[in-house]
């Protein structure tokens, strides 16, 4: 518990990463402090609050939380190291992708070059959307069994929605830092092809994790359109906003962090449905498999929509008993 606890509070402070990296883009406060990894000559953690003023508290509490996260990061990859091989290896990646997180932005400030932000956003969402991955299977949920087996088709087809919304998230830094609109639009057309397909058919396998997954999923979609025509408006027309500089800092703001929601829920789906596929039952067969955190891969590999062994793969009560 105490391990799900440890990841939950990372993707909580991620997300909070995100938003203040969001403010930092969108207040043009990224070079506010020159130096780094010193802050006007400080170390990080010794620079004066008195000195957090405009952009300066944007950006260093940008770096200021960016430290917190990679400690939070080092404390869970510690806490997974003895949960099994795949969650030690998922610790692991995140915290060499936190490590390039922080050399990444360093660089962005040194170099001072724009294109290491398009690299720098979208990792962002893909180590939040890993954390959150780990926030799940460390907790009671993914050792909740399915009752049903999610067929190929909807299994392949949660890994493209995965795949459309990352894509749509470069697009998204493609709109941010170069203007590139129309590549953002279009890929928001892709999402809402797939997206709302695979929520409905995840919705009908009526597990009890992947339904209000696959709900929350489309929820997020929803409130992601309206972010975004708000942030479109906002940005390229002269139309008047309510609520005026805050609104339009918020916009932006909000819908990079809801990018990294969707995509986090999109991964944590197609995690849950692709537990009973080859790979996870393979990786269980190790000692350090993913099947404890699945809930119960025999009863997955059971159960399929016809809910009878088929003949070539017979009941695991009945493999046992041949052994
Ligand atoms: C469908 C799912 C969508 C996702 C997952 C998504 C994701 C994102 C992300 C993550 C960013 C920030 C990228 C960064 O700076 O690192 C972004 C920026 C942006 N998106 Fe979307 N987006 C979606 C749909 C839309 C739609 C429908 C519009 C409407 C035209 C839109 C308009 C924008 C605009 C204008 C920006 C730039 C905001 C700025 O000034 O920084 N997005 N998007």
């Amino acid at each position: 518990m105490l391990t799900h606890r440890l990841a939950l509070g990372t993707a909580l402070a991620t997300a909070v990463l995100i938003v203040f990296g969001g403010l930092v883009t969108n207040t043009g406060a990224a070079l506010a402090v020159p130096d780094w990894p010193d802050t006007f000559g400080h170390n990080l953690f010794l620079y004066p609050w008195s000195g957090m003023v405009g952009g300066i508290f944007y950006e260093h509490g940008h770096r200021l939380l960016g430290a917190t996260v990679g400690l939070l990061t080092l404390a869970l990859a510690a806490a997974l190291w003895r949960r099994g091989a795949t969650l030690r290896m998922l610790g692991l990646v995140a915290v060499l992708t936190v490590v390039a997180q922080g050399v990444l932005g360093g660089l962005r400030v040194v170099l001072q070059r724009e294109d290491i932000a398009l690299i720098h956003g979208p990792l962002a969402q893909g180590f939040l959307a890993l954390v959150v991955t780990l926030a799940y299977l460390t907790s009671p949920a993914a050792r909740t069994p399915m009752r049903v087996r999610a067929d190929g088709g909807l299994r392949r087809s949660t890994l493209v929605a995965v795949a459309v919304t990352y894509a749509q998230i470069v697009l998204g830094a493609l709109v941010t830092h170069a203007g590139w609109l129309w590549l953002h639009v279009g890929g928001a057309v892709a999402v809402f092809a797939v997206v709302p397909v695979v929520t409905a058919r995840a919705r009908r396998t009526g597990d009890a994790v992947a339904r209000p997954l696959a709900r929350a999923l489309l929820g997020l979609l929803g409130l992601q359109l309206a972010l975004g025509i708000g942030a479109y408006l906002a940005r390229f027309s002269p139309i008047w906003i309510p609520g005026e500089q805050a609104t339009i800092l918020a916009l932006p703001v909000v819908h990079r962090l809801v990018g990294g929601l969707l995509l986090a829920a999109a991964v944590v789906l197609a995690v849950r449905l692709n537990a009973g596929s080859r790979v996870f039952e393979r990786a269980d067969r190790g000692s350090g498999g993913l099947g404890g955190h699945l809930g119960a891969p025999d009863l997955i590999q059971r159960a399929s929509y016809s809910a009878l062994p088929r003949p070539e793969q017979p009941a695991t009560a009945e493999r046992e008993s041949r052994v």
